[in-house]
């Protein structure tokens, strides 16, 4: 299939655009670069040896993204541009949504206009907010979300939902990640966060090329075995396989699907940390600091239903992905700046 990839620059993008390059479908990358870098272009074809047509555009700019879809006749889009700092979107709501929700309205407008009704949509457990019980399902139902960053996503699944319900031509699959983290094996392209980052592994990888002096544990008070906070970290490599699964749900043109895209496992900041050091043979050093404000103490998939419909189940554990992620740091001290 020739697949239009939003965001296709960036850190699950980019391993995406591999997989499917690498399992014979045709990959068009459209991204604005405000938060990752050319550089994954070339990474990308460096590793699958095969060319990709890029577009550095915004998909803000609707004028611009017809002329790409009008150009490219695609037969599905990938849609994951979009910002994604939790805190900052605290700080810059309007920022987030006009980017997240604008531009996602324009990408559904000019599908339309340009006849491509296949849409595969990268969207996250933060939608669930404060799960109920765990581990959760789609069933579960979707929560109040603590941030604008979250609100995005679950808007913009409403949105997809409520296109495909009075166009049934559409075909949606909502992919919900849990924690992606590691790295393509080859250690060419990873995750590259602007500034500090937000998120745990890529600051534990700044910490162990010392880049940061020491890693705050966010609370360790949860009501959590080891008291610090849960979640169900997932390989970008097997997050990037399951976008490949989904597209047969495209082709069977099943209208609309929700899976989590999870382990099913749920690890600590303390394991983590733990897996880490024995993956690399680096200690991490540490401190705890009070609670971050919106998070919550426990959050892992069911991943059961991505196993039976789509065939799919990740085969990479905590060390597999502490060691890739340390690859990819280790090779790019400063990520694509080097
Ligand atoms: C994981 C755990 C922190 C940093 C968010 C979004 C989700 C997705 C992934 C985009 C928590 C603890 C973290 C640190 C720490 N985003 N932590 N010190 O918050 O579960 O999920 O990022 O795709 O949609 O909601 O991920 O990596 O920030 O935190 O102790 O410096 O690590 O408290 O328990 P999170 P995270």
């Amino acid at each position: 299939m020739r697949i239009i990839v939003t965001g296709g620059a960036g850190f699950i993008g980019s391993h995406t655009a591999v997989e499917l390059l690498d399992k014979g479908h045709e990959a068009i990358i459209i991204d604005n670069l405000s938060n990752s870098s050319e550089k994954a272009i070339d990474r990308i074809e460096k590793i699958t040896g095969k060319k990709v047509r890029f577009y550095k555009e915004d998909l803000c700019n609707k004028d611009g993204l017809l002329s790409i879809f009008e150009r490219e006749k695609a037969d599905c889009v990938i849609h994951f541009a979009g910002l994604k700092a939790v805190g900052e979107s605290v700080k810059l709501p309007y920022k987030y949504y006009y980017n997240n929700i604008v531009g996602t309205l324009n990408l559904i407008d000019v599908m339309n206009k340009c006849g491509v009704k296949n849409i595969i949509f990268s969207s996250s457990a933060t939608v669930y907010g404060t799960p109920s019980v765990v581990p959760i399902t789609e069933e579960c139902p979707k929560g109040i979300c603590t941030n604008p960053y979250g609100q995005t996503k679950s808007m913009i699944e409403q949105i997809l939902t409520d296109v495909q319900k009075a166009d049934r031509s559409f075909n949606v699959v909502l992919l919900r990640y849990f924690n992606p983290i590691g790295a393509h094996p080859s250690g060419l392209i990873g995750e590259n966060p602007n500034g500090i980052p937000n998120n745990l592994m890529p600051f534990i990888t700044q910490v162990a090329i010392g880049r940061l002096s020491e890693l705050g544990v966010f609370g360790n008070d949860y009501d959590t075995p080891d008291g610090t906070g849960v979640r169900d970290y997932i390989h970008v490599m097997d997050l990037a396989s399951a976008h490949v699964h989904a597209l047969k749900k495209i082709a069977d043109g099943s209208g609309i699907s929700i899976y989590n895209l999870g382990t099913g496992k749920g690890y600590s900041v303390l394991e983590v940390i733990k897996s880490f050091e024995q993956a690399t043979g680096i200690k991490i050093p540490y401190s705890f600091r009070p609670r971050r404000e919106g998070d919550i103490a426990t959050c892992y998939a069911s991943a059961k239903k991505a196993k039976e419909e789509l065939g799919w189940e990740a085969k990479y554990d905590i060390i597999d992905m502490c060691r890739d992620s340390w690859n990819f740091q280790r090779l790019n001290p400063n990520g694509y700046d080097d």
